[in-house]
């Protein structure tokens, strides 16, 4: 379909807002006057100009009136809230067999998919897994690791991973903690969860990395909001990152010739902290109105 992109003199209050916001210099405007549409086929479709216009005066074939909301200011959270969130937000690991809410996941679904793109490309895709689905994610990131530290843990190459790869070396208890549980019959990698949520994005994209962690960031923040346990799948990720193209593609439900950038555990948890504590701070964090770390030293 044709772009239209109509803009309502009579209702135009001439005050540019639009040609300023837009991205792809769609409109130009002589000052006082209507502007006008130049360049349609510029559009990246990010709804700046129809979300800037007070008087409602845009047509734009891309979002038709129902798509555009007036925002509800008493409903955003205060700085206060929001930061309370950010702060209380915990990779809760006591994941129970509980059911998540489908309105719960489905929020957190719609949290992801709002968040910014590069040039709005809109790329990201989440796909959503359950039951039998975790279990082969699960199975398949247990055996890449057992096999790799058979290798690495072999009498042959054992003092060479001492010695050369000491954080793989130390892990190894872990991953045999893990190994006993997983032949339990529990999940350890990834943690119990009863959903997955994987993010991806077309291979060779230049922002999937930033695009798709953006979105893990909105769908985390709104599954904290709803009290449903997330959690980074780093560790099924590595193990993904050796796994063939299509076998990823396969397991994971990825479109054809797309990528896994994030990937998340959610579910139920068995109880809430009641409180958080503060981080501890790195060595460069610094106080916003200190101009260096280490200013105090000068
Ligand atoms: C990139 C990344 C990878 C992670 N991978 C795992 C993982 O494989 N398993 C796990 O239990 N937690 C994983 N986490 C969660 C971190 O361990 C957790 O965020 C960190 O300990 C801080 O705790 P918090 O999230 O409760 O603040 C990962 C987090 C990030 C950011």
């Amino acid at each position: 379909m044709r772009r239209e992109i109509i803009i309502n003199a009579d209702a135009c209050k001439r005050c540019g807002r639009c040609a300023r916001v837009c991205p792809s210099a769609v409109y130009t405007q002589e000052k006082g006057e209507v502007p006008v549409v130049r360049k349609a086929r510029n559009c990246i479709q990010c709804g700046h100009c129809v979300d800037v216009c007070e008087a409602s005066a845009i047509r734009h074939s891309d979002f038709p009136a129902e798509h555009i909301h007036r925002i509800k200011k008493e409903s955003i959270p205060s700085p206060e809230s929001l930061m309370e969130l950010m702060k209380s937000r915990r990779s809760n690991r006591t994941i129970t067999p509980a059911p998540i809410p489908i309105e719960s996941l489905s929020d957190i679904i719609e949290a992801a998919y709002t968040a910014p793109t590069a040039e709005n490309s809109r790329k990201v895709v989440v796909t959503v897994l359950l039951g039998e689905d975790i279990q082969a994610v699960e199975d398949t990131t247990m055996k890449f690791f057992l096999r790799l530290a058979g290798i690495l843990m072999s009498p042959v190459l054992r003092p060479l991973t001492k010695l050369f790869l000491r954080d793989l070396y130390n892990e190894a208890a872990e991953l045999y903690r893990f190994e006993r549980k997983w032949r339990e019959g529990k999940r350890p990698c990834t943690c119990n969860g009863t959903a997955l949520l994987a993010f991806c994005a077309p291979k060779g994209y230049d922002f999937g990395w930033q695009d798709c962690n953006l979105a893990y960031q909105n769908a985390s923040l709104m599954a904290e909001a709803h009290g449903v346990s997330q959690i980074y799948m780093g560790l099924v990720q590595m193990a993904f990152k050796n796994m063939g193209r299509k076998k990823t593609e396969r397991l994971l439900h990825l479109p054809k010739n797309h990528k896994l950038y994030a990937l998340m555990a959610l579910g139920m948890p068995a109880f809430y902290y009641p409180n958080y504590s503060d981080k501890p701070k790195n060595p460069y964090q610094h106080e916003f109105f200190q101009t260096s770390p280490d200013s105090s030293d000068q």
